[in-house]
């Protein structure tokens, strides 16, 4: 299977775009974003005008119809200066996958232009308080009754919900069965029985609303499944398979951000005589901290390259992706509050910020221990 990619003049001229556009119009918002913990929508409405919420989505759907490496590229930039802002695309992407992997013709033509123009934003419904990493274990169900499905139950950690104006969810349809049981659906804010809770309280990403959904006899057109009765978690998984890499991306356009604050202070910063900077035992820290991040960004675009490819190998590289730059931007975001002392410790200054953004890295989109999880079972099978 081929490893490379290719950065092409597009590419590097979409990364100017966006670069200004997050210059401009993101990181001057940033520290009130996180402050706040209000949910940016300047930031939505920029990007929706921009076409930046559709990149994802084909021409013939109202999208742009652009490659996973550039939207890649536009996530790294947008976490790069605010992580909380780089969410909002990140999980209308996510949110759409099961409408891409699974919707008919027709599903697509009716809800695809709504998610590219950023009418409406998406969410995605898979987790519950007592399915997490065992998404599996998922006890929501969906009967139905007639022409309608009727959904029961509660979804956590629902990403950028009360914001969302339409949501991908996986329910049980046949409750015996494990993951052969879950089918998806397409719920709308508005269905009968359907409600979002209150915000969690977060370490980080705190600009990007995350709820819980409830489903009380919500009553949704048969016409919402989506794709096959009882093959919903393949379908999650698939999607899994496009977006933990673009987590990937998020995670070095943080460690990123931290190595340029990084980078500001300790030029600046003087000690003993001079700048901080000028220490070797400074140096090498950075050093590490910017060799670390590229390797982690060549293989967030490997698995975006094998994304747009089809490769076999799309499952093991956008977990190692993930896992890897997660990883990296969590040490990354450490050593740069380290590098600015005490004052990094403090509101002060974006690293403490980035320090908390990182973390999410680890833990969304599965954990890193699921990562390697995913990662052991595609170089092993399933040993027992
Ligand atoms: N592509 C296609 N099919 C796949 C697949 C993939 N990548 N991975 C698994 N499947 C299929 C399997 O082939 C199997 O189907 P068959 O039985 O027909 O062969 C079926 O799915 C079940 O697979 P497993 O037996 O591997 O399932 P499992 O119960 O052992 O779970 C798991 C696997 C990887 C641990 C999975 O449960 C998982 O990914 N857990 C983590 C959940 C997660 O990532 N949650 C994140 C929540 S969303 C979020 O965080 C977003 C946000 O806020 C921004």
């Amino acid at each position: 299977m081929p490893d490379g990619y290719e950065l092409t003049d597009e590419h590097l001229s979409f990364r100017e775009v966006i670069r200004e556009i997050s210059r401009d119009k993101i990181a001057p918002r940033a520290a009130e974003i996180d402050a706040t913990g209000e949910f940016p929508w300047d930031v939505a409405r920029t990007l929706a005008e921009n076409g930046l919420l559709g990149l994802h989505i084909s021409e013939e759907h109202g999208g742009s119809g652009a490659d996973t490496l550039t939207f890649c590229i536009m996530v790294e930039e947008i976490a790069r200066v605010c992580a909380s802002s780089s969410v909002i695309p990140l999980v209308q992407k996510l949110g759409s996958m099961p409408l891409l992997v699974a919707g008919s013709q027709e599903q697509k033509a009716r809800w695809l232009p709504a998610i590219a123009s950023g009418d409406d934003l998406v969410s995605y419904c898979i987790s519950e308080p007592d399915a997490g990493s065992d998404a599996a274990a998922m006890r929501t169900t969906a009967v139905r009754d007639g022409d309608q499905w009727v959904l029961n139950g509660t979804k956590a950690w629902i990403s950028m919900a009360s914001a969302s104006s339409a949501f991908s969810v996986l329910a049980k349809t046949d409750p015996d069965a494990g993951a052969k049981g879950v089918s998806a659906f397409y719920v709308r804010r508005d269905d009968p029985g359907f409600s979002v809770g209150r915000a969690e309280s977060k370490l980080g990403i705190r600009g990007s609303p995350t709820c819980q959904a409830y489903f009380a006899d919500c009553r949704i057109p048969a016409d919402r499944l989506l794709g096959d009765r009882n093959r919903g978690f393949t379908y999650a998984m698939q999607a899994f398979d496009h977006t933990r890499l673009v987590v990937g991306a998020q995670a070095v356009g943080i460690a990123q951000g931290a190595i340029d604050a990084a980078s500001t202070y300790v030029a600046e910063r003087r000690q003993f005589g001079k700048p901080v900077g000028a220490f070797q035992g400074v140096q090498f820290m950075l050093a590490d901290m910017m060799t670390e991040t590229s390797a982690a960004r060549q293989l967030v675009y490997v698995a975006a390259a094998k994304a747009d490819r089809g490769d076999d190998d799309l499952t093991l590289y956008s977990s190692m992706a993930k896992l890897k730059a997660g990883d990296v931007a969590m040490r990354v975001a450490v050593d740069a509050v380290q590098l600015h002392g005490g004052y990094g410790y403090t509101t002060d200054y974006p690293v403490e910020r980035y320090l908390r953004d990182a973390k999410i890295t680890q833990i969304y989109e599965g954990t890193q221990e699921i990562q390697r999880l995913v990662i052991a079972r595609q170089l092993l099978g399933r040993l027992s």
